[in-house]
């Protein structure tokens, strides 16, 4: 081979150089995006924790209002999230830590919220009302009993985490 088939061509040159310009270019612009849509994922789940919310010792039969916040992660959006519970112990001992979210159109039901009716809960909106287990009273509004928090103790202190359907309630 002669030296003059090892030269580069200026076309070859200039092609050489803007695909490499042009690949770190991309590469650039591409990372970051590919890094947003996959945090979220590769970051460690975060809300699924439970949260302490107060001394079992201060828990009685009847339901109090316990107020809390909540970590909420939303892709890289990060907030504390106010929750609230009504808790109480049933005959058999054991804690239950309603969600106070109507179940007709969402408003905040309160315990004995209308002196017309003892013993219930009671949401301001519509007239909704439901029994100290949370089930729903036939003839108001809701359609289905409070939602129920995931609850755990330990040492002591009550923890809740998610709500779900409260199908004891029935
Ligand atoms: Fe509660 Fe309508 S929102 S009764």
């Amino acid at each position: 081979m002669s030296e003059k088939e090892h030269r580069v061509s200026r076309r070859q040159f200039l092609n050489y150089t803007l695909t490499g310009v042009g690949g770190f270019m991309a590469a650039g612009m591409l990372m970051p995006m590919a890094r947003f849509a996959l945090d979220p994922v590769l970051e460690k789940e975060a809300g699924a924790g439970m949260v302490a919310v107060g001394q079992v010792k201060d828990i009685t039969t009847e339901p109090k209002r316990v107020d809390f916040k909540v970590k909420q992660v939303d892709g890289w959006y990060k907030s504390d999230e106010p929750k609230s519970a009504w808790v109480y112990k049933n005959e058999s001992g054991d804690i239950i830590a309603l969600s106070p979210v109507c179940k007709h159109l969402g408003c905040t039901v309160n315990w004995n919220g209308d002196k017309a009716h003892h013993n219930q809960y009671y949401c301001p909106c519509h007239g909704g009302r439901y029994e100290k287990n949370g089930k729903n009273i036939p003839g108001t509004p809701p359609l289905a009993p409070l939602d129920i928090y995931e609850s755990q103790v330990k040492d002591g202190t009550l923890y809740l985490g998610k709500t779900k359907p409260n199908g004891g309630a029935k």
